[in-house]
């Protein structure tokens, strides 16, 4: 007989969460104003919410966290976290900033003004705000099958190359500051771009005299899907395949609390000694000084390490085996899901999940609500309330998908958890399908309003 699959770790040290009667969450989310965001963590049996620092460290990063250098300047630490960045990536240059974002705010600061386009592949909410915040346009050059959950392709990430080159005409390279990839494409499904698609899109880059970054928040995952999903990568090792990926590119933005499997941290690391010199600036005023940026020295050290365990095979091989048993689950009983699923979360189709909701009531957040009420999950809106509202006609924005997003942190849940996240769910789509109650906005905060929105039941 074939053995199974089974995860390449064993559990070394447990934090007890505890279950709750459905009494119990009725009044809690209730109290929440049936905001997800709103409850706390103990009223939350599996949480779903995020991905983003939300996984378990190894022995090996805790133990590099003993080892932190806390100097103000020159940390042994952040030496030891340059090395492997450069090692990885082949970039030069590093900056430490405290998260994802406060990244993309350091190197936008520097490089992006008013009325500039920075075309993408689907930018994620903080990337977009950054440049929106700038008076400069986030232009998505998404193919068009991402909008789709239920066509196959294999990197649903990929920049449709026409559009790319429509820009750039349409355009003028000038005002273009710069072009970024963001692997995986969160606000897509969490799905892959192709070492093609990275390649022509550098190559076009290249033509119009446009720099390339990547947003890298994802760029293990991306690259365990390039050697399982392109030709001529299978022999090729993840590292191999991310320092070939990053070759194409000037630079990156990092959110560490994906792929560097630590709860805190960000970086920017470029190869042009010029954006490097205008970058130090913003960052020591925005997030600290250039050794540190917003870091403790044992936070740098366990991600130096949190790096070099993402690019393992094995370790990535087990985090999808996770995603896609839970998602073939979904899938054996009927359940309308994004295929193929993402590196890190599946989605839910919750137009085709719960039909019989108006969309002007949100139906992803009511299969959401319905989701923590049922079992105890947290999973998230991308939807309606998450797309906000037109900031000129102030209607409500109807994106091509509503999606509920449920986001598995690294190296924290078991297969169990999957089988109970997966019949929790089949129980609503068999039996409540059509008595699930979609809401109505009572209060909402003028953006990003789904932080902190206040709903009532219909
Ligand atoms: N880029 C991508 C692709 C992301 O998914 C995120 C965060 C960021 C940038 C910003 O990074 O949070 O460290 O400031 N995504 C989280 C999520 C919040 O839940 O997907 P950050």
């Amino acid at each position: 007989m074939k053995l199974p699959y089974a995860e390449p770790y064993k559990i070394k040290m447990v934090e007890p969460v505890k279950m709750s009667t459905r009494e119990e969450r009725e009044r809690w989310i209730k109290e929440a104003d049936y905001n997800l965001f709103n409850l706390s963590s103990d009223k939350v049996f599996i949480d779903l919410l995020t991905d983003s620092g939300t996984g378990a460290m190894s022995d090996r990063q805790w133990a590099e966290v003993m080892l932190g250098d806390e100097s103000y300047a020159g940390s042994r630490s952040f030496e030891k976290l340059k090395n492997n960045v450069f090692e990885l990536t082949g970039f030069d240059y590093f900056i430490p900033t405290h998260q994802g974002r406060a990244a993309e705010n350091v190197l936008f600061s520097h490089l992006v003004k008013e009325g500039h386009i920075v075309p993408g592949n689907s930018h994620f909410d903080t990337t977009k705000g950054h440049i929106e915040f700038r008076k400069a346009t986030a232009l998505d050059c998404t193919i068009d099958e991402a909008f789709d959950t239920s066509i196959y392709h294999p990197f649903k990430g990929n920049v449709d190359l026409d559009k790319l080159r429509n820009a750039f005409e349409e355009h003028t390279p000038e005002k273009i500051p710069f072009v970024i990839l963001t692997v995986t494409c969160n606000s897509a499904g969490g799905q892959p771009v192709s070492m093609e698609n990275i390649r022509l899109v550098s190559e076009m880059c290249n033509r119009y005299g446009v720099p390339l970054y990547f947003d890298a928040a994802r760029f293990a995952e991306n690259a365990y899907f390039i050697k399982e999903r392109e030709a001529g990568f299978e022999d090729k090792t993840i590292k191999e395949i991310v320092k070939q990926m990053f070759s194409y590119g000037d630079g990156m933005t990092m959110s560490a609390k994906k792929d560097g499997i630590v709860n805190m941290g960000g970086f920017i690391a470029l190869n042009n000694e010029e954006v490097y010199t205008g970058c130090i600036t913003f960052n020591i005023m925005y997030e600290g000084y250039i050794t540190y940026g917003g870091m403790s020295g044992r936070d740098m050290g366990a991600l130096a390490v949190g790096l070099m365990e993402a690019t393992e095979y094995e370790y990535l091989k087990s985090r999808v085996h996770q995603i896609e048993y839970l998602g073939n689950r979904l899938v054996d009983f009927g359940i309308p899901v994004q295929q193929p699923f993402g590196g890190h979360a599946v989605y839910l189709d919750a137009h085709k999940f719960v039909p019989g909701i108006p969309v002007e009531e949100y139906r992803a957040q009511s299969v959401a609500i319905e989701l923590y009420l049922e079992a105890g999950i947290r999973g998230v809106e991308i939807g309606t309330i998450l797309a906000d509202r037109d900031p000129e006609t102030r209607n409500n924005r109807y994106p091509k998908l509503e999606l509920v997003r449920l986001a598995i942190p690294r190296r924290t849940y078991t297969i169990s958890h999957m089988e109970y996240i997966a019949v929790a769910l089949k129980n609503i789509f068999d039996t409540r399908g059509e008595a699930i109650s979609g809401y109505n906005i009572e209060w909402e905060a003028p953006i990003m309003r789904h932080f902190t929105v206040k709903l009532k039941k219909k």
